[in-house]
């Protein structure tokens, strides 16, 4: 992002795994009464996230069932390994390794609080939230805006559905999304030069669109802390920044939102930041992308391949305007 750029892939080819052996991995384990701590260190998945998913009181949600719109992303599944252990959280550092890190936020009791233009001003615990919508499974491409990218395997709700629950005025034209602050919880908070509380916003037209979705859980068990627990947006159009983590309040409002990259840099990081291979990034190229856990770049696609479902609200703004 703003500070550094990776500077080559650092995860190599034979840790990837491919959507079916990871399928027959969890069915055997599951199978075989598998369970906590010692599978965890068997597969060497990271710290305790599978036992921390097992003590998870909505751990019987997951999987959900899956929507078949959003089946297949048309790559394979990314290794929950890979992508469990290469994130920006930067409220854990300012690198990918955060995932030990993350292990330190506390997401209960966790609310989420709903108001601004609306009718309804709302604060929802997480746990009779996450069981108030209906869960669903989604595998969606997630492309940064540091050229690498990502197939997840999602469960959670569309935003929309959410959004609904607050009944936004009319005069309502934005919505402002903010993560968590507590500097003793998360010690990147204590880099006082970035804009705490992590920020986002979207138009209400971006965020009642049918692929902007809450991720509530992911690779079909409650969501990692290094992925935004317990809930986090995920826009695919979009570069990753916008897909904001471990969401506590969600603001209606009449004026666009300045967001936390925005703040700290608005020529490279704009508001709309939807992923388009023609439009480089002021410090670097955006017409490929690393895959991760895979050999090749490979091309990038405008709109990240969502185009038929998004490209429709962009018609009137400029390039420049749209795709930075
Ligand atoms: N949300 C918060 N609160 N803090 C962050 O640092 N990083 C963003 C986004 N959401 C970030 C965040 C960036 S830059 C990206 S690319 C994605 O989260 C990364 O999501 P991932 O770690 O699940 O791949």
């Amino acid at each position: 992002m703003l500070i550094k750029r990776p500077k080559s892939w650092e995860i190599s080819e034979n840790k990837t795994t491919d959507e079916n052996i990871y399928l027959n991995r969890r069915t055997l384990l599951k199978a075989a009464g598998f369970g906590g701590l010692g599978v965890a260190a068997a597969l060497n998945w990271p710290g305790n996230a599978m036992m921390a998913a097992e003590q998870d009181p909505n751990a019987d949600l997951y999987p959900a069932k899956v929507n078949p719109l959003y089946a297949d992303a048309g790559r394979p599944i990314t290794d929950e390994e890979i992508n469990s252990t290469y994130n920006n959280f930067y409220e854990f550092g300012s690198h990918k390794r955060i995932h030990k890190a993350a292990e330190s936020l506390i997401t209960r009791p966790w609310n989420v609080v709903l108001d601004g233009l609306v009718e309804n001003e709302m604060t929802l615990d997480f746990d009779d939230l996450v069981r108030k919508l209906p869960l669903e499974d989604r595998v969606y491409r997630h492309r940064c805006v540091e050229a690498w990218s990502m197939v997840i395997p999602w469960t959670g709700f569309p935003l929309k559905s959410l959004i609904e629950l607050a009944k936004p005025l009319s005069s309502a034209k934005y919505v402002r999304f903010e993560t968590f602050q507590d500097s003793k919880m998360a010690s990147g908070q204590k880099q006082t030069w970035y804009p705490w509380p992590y920020t986002e916003g979207l138009t209400m037209e971006e965020a009642t669109n049918d692929l902007a979705f809450i991720a509530t859980g992911a690779y079909g068990k409650p969501i990692a802390k290094q992925f935004g627990a317990p809930l986090r947006l995920h826009t695919p159009w979009k570069y990753g920044f916008k897909s904001i983590k471990s969401i506590v309040r969600l603001s209606f409002v009449e004026e666009r939102p300045v967001s936390f990259w925005q703040e700290l840099n608005a020529k490279e990081y704009g508001f709309y930041a939807n992923v388009n291979p023609e439009v480089p990034h002021p410090r670097w190229s955006q017409a490929t992308e690393q895959v991760l856990g895979g050999k090749d770049r490979i091309p990038s696609k405008i709109f990240n391949g969502y185009g038929e479902q998004v490209a429709h609200m962009y018609t009137d703004l400029a390039p420049e305007v749209s795709f930075r």
